[in-house]
């Protein structure tokens, strides 16, 4: 089966009349667009310019992200969640440090074969930055194609995505190839909106979209509904001894790897069940403190969280380390800020911390 998409040179004109000013539009260096492509993956464009100016102005090139500590790596990632992301693009910055002379890769397959870049973000920075021929076909631009051409299968299937990815890419117009693949993402991020909410009067290929002639504009898209989320309950503690505040390092795999964490057991306690589970390691603490529920999703998982805030004194401090998790050390509350990332799915907890 073969997908035909309707003239889209319209939305050149309409891209450079309607654009928003971005900071990564400012610029050709595949470093600072990879940068952007990368916190745009999971976080919304609001969210990532303040990340993206503080992360580039302290690893402005591939040799210093390269280079950089891991602490402060994810400190500088902290809020952006979803750090394998991050882990991957230094991965990725020291393979070009080793196997490209320092030098960002400026063909597609040469930019695909990094670590953590798939197909879209191939065909973005190879756009954006050097102006070649490849699609960009993200999340957006899934959506308009699928509109226009009222496709009907479910987008996010593979094959779906393959189909329409094709009819984009056979469907783009001689000229830029940067500039057209921002014009379909722009469409589809300030007209082209999901939800059944399109604003058909402002596009500038009303009159060429199929979903548009047949009114089938809100119903359009179609998203088969992925799995429910996996719900896991968890009691959160706050140990805390004077200004100091128990932490441990999550695994260095999997879920938020190698992130610092408060104390938690994977079950829902209450105030009494607090007091027995620190009363059977031979804890006693001074005051226990509700501090309330909180819930994080993740992308397949949901987090349905009690906190509770528990003081200590120093001798019960030395027990909490031995016999609660041996993975527990106490941080000065002052030094939490600077010197370890913890997730934002702890942020209902983070001031208590
Ligand atoms: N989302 C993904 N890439 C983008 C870009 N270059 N501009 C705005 N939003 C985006």
């Amino acid at each position: 089966m073969e997908l035909r998409l309707p003239d889209l040179s319209p939305i050149l004109l309409w891209y450079e009349q309607n654009k928003r000013e971005l900071p990564w539009r400012e610029t050709r260096d595949p470093y600072r667009i990879w940068v952007s492509e990368i916190m745009l993956q999971q976080t919304r464009v609001e969210a990532v310019i303040r990340y993206y100016e503080r992360f580039l102005s302290r690893l402005p090139s591939v040799a210093a992200l390269a280079e950089c500590p891991e602490e402060e790596l994810m400190k500088l990632w902290e809020g952006l969640g979803y750090y394998s992301r991050v882990r991957n693009m230094q991965k990725a910055a020291r393979c070009i440090m080793s196997d490209h002379g320092g030098v960002f890769p400026d063909t597609f397959e040469g930019i695909l074969s990094l670590p953590g870049i798939g197909e879209y973000t191939a065909g973005a920075i190879a756009s954006f930055a050097f102006d070649l021929p490849y699609p960009a076909v993200d999340g957006n631009v899934l959506r308009v194609a699928a509109r226009l051409a009222a496709f009907e299968q479910d987008i996010l299937a593979p094959a779906s995505k393959k189909l329409l990815t094709a009819a984009v890419a056979a469907a783009q117009p001689s000229a830029s190839a940067a500039t057209f693949n921002q014009a379909m993402i722009e469409l589809g991020a300030t007209v082209c909106l999901p939800n059944g909410a399109p604003r058909c009067e402002k596009c500038p290929l009303f009159e060429k979209c199929e979903a548009r002639a047949i009114g089938a504009e809100q119903r359009l898209p179609i998203r088969k509904k992925p799995a429910p989320r996996k719900v896991e309950q968890r009691t959160v503690l706050i140990l805390r001894v004077g200004d100091t505040v128990a932490l441990r390092k999550r695994p260095e795999k999997g879920l938020l790897a190698g992130l610092f964490e408060p104390f938690s057991v994977p079950e829902t306690l209450d105030q009494r069940g607090v007091a027995a589970l620190l009363a059977d390691v031979g804890i006693k603490p001074l005051r226990i403190a509700p501090l309330g529920e909180a819930k994080h999703i993740f992308t397949h998982i949901e987090w349905q969280m009690t906190g509770f805030e528990v003081i200590l004194d120093e001798e019960n401090a030395q027990t909490v380390c031995k016999n609660l998790d041996t993975g527990l050390f106490f941080a000065p509350r002052d030094e939490i800020d600077s010197g370890f990332a913890v997730p934002s799915a702890y942020s209902a907890y983070r001031a208590f911390m």
